[in-house]
């Protein structure tokens, strides 16, 4: 990313080119209403849609939560894309080829080393054919069908100090390879040695599907289990997900995730067709990995080890993804091993079974944590209470957040303040309240949306200045489409969202081009609604007039008075035709 060279005419001919409702549908169904079309917001909770796109102007609009813009915003929204990004994205899928900036070293770097990590991949794929193999006869062991090891990319890192080594030195030369985690230097004299030896080789993937690193299993009990890429340039464990670039479509599809342990967890699910399944690959998941979920899903089910272990990561990493916005389940596996062993065992009917019934994370708690209350003491019962402050605290939504710390008040037989007070400041302040203050006055909001809509007689056109405009969202925007107004052209909206790369402007342009036409009443009021805000500017400007001529005057600036006069006289025959 960020390899492009964007400017106001590229971005106005990517968003021309793209069709908003194709782009919002991936994330929201939609249907058509009216003139546009209508769904459920996908950054609001709602029964009744109020989320509006609009084709042919190119907005989307939620009147429910107040969020709006162009394609962009909803990409930068929905993706959490920057704005750059969100332009790279949109014409990648439309096919517009955007002007190339001249890649940076960094960048040569980063795409040395998918080079080098590719033909690795390749070269462990080769040694994954040598038979006998040891990696071979593993995965037989272990039943793993032929369509997996292809699918999933596996190869054998074979038991040799040089492989890879002697394989990519020449090519090129041991600092990449060093760099990207496949060679190490030796302890003692000079010279390097490989990384993985006589180990299955499990290719990760970034979000966007590059291959970034391995996950090496031990084929002969010797430790580490999993030997996985050092963190590199392109390798960063607490930002990547296994099985992501797999499954990052279907789960914002159906805005859940199911987030397992190990990725033979993640293989079995995703193989037996359960769709959006990711491994955190062991380590305690970071909030870069939980953030990195929520652009996909609204919701993830915790599908770890079924072992005490497994409970315990489960109650370490629910903080983290509640605190990302993230609604949170869990999954009991009922006593077995993890999800790879169970769909084995049993198959995968088993599995979606045990998904269907996982319940929401605070009712998982309360059954590992408040199933023994009448043999706890007062203060054991009061350490349990307090293991629960963390999941509590990391609640966003202040209902949500009150009605679980209700039901552990419940379930610990305790009145809800005492609960709570252990919960209030720790909260944080409710992080996700994305609605902005819907900027301007009704009467400016009601004269510029008819501006916007077309339906602003002539004669009223002709009266509007930008001073009239208190909200300085309003008088931005009227300042962007005056002459189109005033001229009666029609507005040219690709060109205006080009303008608006401020939030607060797009969002009020969308607002107002997706509200509810202006029918022929409210039009006939217009002048009720036109006139305080001429009134309120003439009034100010007459006080301001009376300052400048008095400084004016101070100066012995005759020619700047007469000027002063002469608008103060404009103005009060405006006056007078107002009264
Ligand atoms: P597990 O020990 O539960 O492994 O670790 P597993 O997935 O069940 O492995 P199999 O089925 O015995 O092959 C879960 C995950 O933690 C990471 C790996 O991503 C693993 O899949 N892990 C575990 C490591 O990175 N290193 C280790 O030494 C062990
Ligand atoms: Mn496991």
């Amino acid at each position: 990313m960020a390899f492009v060279d964007l400017n106001d005419a590229v971005i106005a001919q990517v968003r021309q080119a793209a069709d908003i409702v194709e782009f919002v549908s991936q994330v929201t169904p939609l249907k058509i209403a009216g003139k546009s079309h209508k769904g459920l917001c996908p950054f609001h909770r709602e029964k009744t849609p109020s989320f509006t796109v609009d084709r042919a102007k190119g907005f989307f609009h939620c009147f429910g939560c107040g969020v709006g813009g162009d394609v962009f915003r909803f990409l930068q929204l929905s993706e959490r894309f920057t704005f750059p990004e969100a332009v790279e994205h949109v014409a990648a899928r439309v096919g517009i080829e955007l002007p190339r900036k001249r890649k940076g070293q960094r960048e040569n770097e980063k795409d040395d080393l998918l080079e080098v990590l590719d033909e690795a991949s390749e070269a462990f794929h080769q040694a994954l054919k040598w038979t006998p193999n040891p990696a071979d006869d593993y995965l037989r062991k272990r039943r793993v069908p032929a369509e997996v090891i292809t699918k999933y990319g596996f190869g054998y890192a074979p038991d040799s100090w040089d492989y890879v080594l002697t394989r990519l030195t020449r090519k090129h030369g041991e600092k990449k390879l060093e760099a990207a985690g496949l060679i190490q230097p030796r302890k003692t004299g000079s010279g390097f040695y490989d990384r993985f030896r006589n180990r299955l080789m499990i290719p990760i993937h970034s979000e966007t599907g590059a291959l970034v690193g391995f996950g090496g299993r031990s084929l002969d009990a010797s430790e580490p289990k999993y030997l996985n890429s050092p963190d590199s340039e392109v390798f960063n464990k607490s930002r990547l997900l296994y099985n992501l670039h797999r499954s990052r479509d279907a789960m914002r599809r159906i805005d859940r995730a199911i987030l397992v342990e190990g990725y033979f967890d993640a293989i079995a699910i995703d193989h037996a067709g359960v769709a959006g399944v990711v491994a955190s690959m062991g380590t305690s998941l970071t909030t870069g990995q939980a953030s990195l979920l929520r652009r996909f899903a609204r919701k993830v089910v915790i599908a770890y080890d079924g072992d005490d272990a497994g409970r315990n990561a489960t109650l370490r990493a629910a903080p983290i993804l509640l605190s990302a916005g993230i609604d949170v389940q869990a999954l009991d596996l009922m006593g077995e091993k993890d999800p790879d062993s169970l769909v084995q065992k049993f198959g995968v009917d088993r599995f979606l079974e045990l998904l269907g019934n996982a319940t929401d994370i605070f009712q998982f708690a309360l059954k590992q944590w408040a199933a023994d209350l009448s043999q706890l003491s007062g203060r054991e019962k009061s350490e349990r209470v307090e293991t629960f402050v963390p999941l509590l605290s990391a609640v966003a939504d202040p209902v949500v957040r009150n009605d679980a710390a209700q039901r552990i008040a419940d379930a610990f037989r305790l009145e809800f303040d005492t609960v709570w007070s252990r919960v209030r400041g720790k909260a944080q302040s409710a992080a996700t309240d994305r609605r902005p203050s819907a900027p301007g006055s009704t009467a400016e909001k009601m004269i510029l949306t008819a501006a916007v809509q077309g339906r602003l007689p002539r004669e009223v056109a002709g009266r509007l200045r930008e001073e009239y405009f208190g909200d300085a969202s309003c008088r931005t925007l009227f300042s962007i489409i005056k002459t189109a107004i005033v001229t009666g052209e029609p507005i040219d909206f690709a060109a205006v969202a080009t303008h608006l790369r401020g939030e607060a402007e797009l969002t009020l342009l969308s607002e107002l081009t997706l509200s509810e036409d202006v029918d022929d009443a409210t039009l006939q009021r217009i002048d009720e609604n036109l006139r305080p805000l001429e009134r309120h500017f003439l009034e100010q400007r007459m006080l301001e007039i009376q300052r400048e001529t008095v400084e004016a005057e101070k100066r012995g600036d005759t020619q700047r008075v007469d000027e002063l006069w002469s608008e103060k006289r404009e103005l009060s025959r405006m006056s007078s035709t107002l009264k």
